[in-house]
């Protein structure tokens, strides 16, 4: 018998060829995955979409430019590939208690002041920007300070019914949809939370608000241990936490602390990764100078210790604190470096994230008897 070789594209070629380029985080092929969607060929065009598992890949450039090699390389030379990357977060499967919110990420720390807000606030920023869609919520009772970082202090939430129940309405501020346990008592009140009330109000800061569909929930908690952290594992399974910390000793050594409650046994909270915040400083006249004024080396001893990435370094920079206070989060500013940096972070933990889904089993809620 003759068998006459097939000279033109075929939708089969085109897939073997693409089942050659991994995904470098799952280390699997992007066809196996169930990357590859909507594969169109006519002549000498080939045309398909890649669904990443964030629109916050890092990697992303890098995968689109392995596809079009891969297709002239094992395809056709002259083929004129046009690949449209597109993105669908996946869902932590164990979230049935908010079925349409897909990520819970508690941002937490050991010590006030080491910038938790600041890097939830700019991270969330950043993870918005990328094309995720996302929800920040403010739980921190000592000083909740994402109304003021956001620009709606004084204000009060509205309510909308939804189906029968009075929801909350988010604030929504450059893309992100917040909600602060500082808007559930009046401005001028002031107050000390205690145990069950600080856990009431952030149930209801969780439950009661109309959040629609979210990607990554941010959960910027108050620092240290406490009530407000048993009741989040308790309320929700978290898919992760990160970790903030300054390079100083005490601050590591109290981020460690807070890193080995989410570790414990009976909560098991998968830590995404270390943030060293103010981890050196750079002069605005001097961008090529790092001056460690903490000391150095922290946060990547942290994240060793606890055997979890470091996301990410945020240098010390005027502009940052100066931001903060007018109600515009710094990465919306003119600081090309600070803004590269949070930037990459989101990316980063977005890419945990999804190495975390795709290899490790679902969170769970904690309970506790
Ligand atoms: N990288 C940084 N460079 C300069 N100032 C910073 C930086 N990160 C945080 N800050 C400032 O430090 C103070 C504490 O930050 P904040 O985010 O409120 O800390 P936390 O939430 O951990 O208590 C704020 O005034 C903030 O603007
Ligand atoms: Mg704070």
């Amino acid at each position: 018998m003759l068998f006459k070789k097939d000279k033109g594209i075929t939708e089969k070629k085109v897939l073997e060829a693409l089942g050659h380029v991994d995904d470098p985080d799952l280390k699997k092929d992007l066809v196996t995955l169930g990357m590859i969607k909507d594969v169109k060929i006519d002549g000498k065009k080939v045309g398909f979409t890649v669904v990443l598992t964030t629109p916050a890949c890092p990697m992303k450039d890098a995968i689109k430019n392995a596809c079009i090699n891969a297709i002239k390389l094992m395809v056709d030379m002259e083929a004129e590939v046009d690949v449209n990357m597109t993105a669908r977060v996946v869902q932590d499967m164990n979230n049935q208690v908010l079925p349409n919110v897909k990520n819970v990420i508690a941002i937490s720390s050991g010590k006030g002041g080491v910038g938790k807000s600041t890097v939830a606030a700019n991270m969330a920023i950043a993870l918005s920007q990328s094309g995720a869609k996302v929800a920040l919520v403010d739980a921190d009772i000592y000083g909740p300070s994402m109304p003021i970082m956001f620009g709606f202090e004084n204000q009060r939430p509205t309510l909308e019914n939804v189906g029968g129940r009075d929801l909350l309405v988010p604030f929504e501020r450059h893309g992100v949809k917040l909600m602060s346990i500082g808007v559930l008592v009046k401005p001028d009140q002031a107050i000390v939370w205690r145990g069950p009330m600080a856990s009431k109000a952030l149930r209801q800061l969780i439950f009661d608000t109309n959040w629609g569909e979210i990607d990554y929930l941010l959960i910027d908690l108050p620092p240290g241990t406490g009530d407000i952290h048993l009741t989040l594992v308790q309320a929700l399974p978290v898919t992760g936490a990160v970790v903030v910390t300054t390079p100083q000793k005490v601050a590591v050594a109290d981020a460690r602390k807070g890193a080995d409650m989410f570790q414990l046994p009976q909560i098991q909270v998968p830590i995404l990764g270390v943030i060293e915040n103010m981890a050196y400083f750079v002069p605005d006249d001097m961008p090529e100078k790092k001056y460690h004024i903490f000391g150095k080396g922290g946060g990547a001893g942290l994240a060793e210790a606890i055997q979890a990435p470091l996301l990410g370094q945020i240098p010390m920079r005027e502009q940052l604190a100066e931001k903060a206070d007018v109600g515009t989060p710094v990465i919306l500013g003119e600081d090309e470096l600070v803004k590269k940096s949070f930037t990459e972070l989101s990316q980063r933990l977005a890419q945990e994230l999804a190495i975390r889904l795709a290899t490790k089993p679902s969170s769970q809620k904690v309970r506790m008897e």
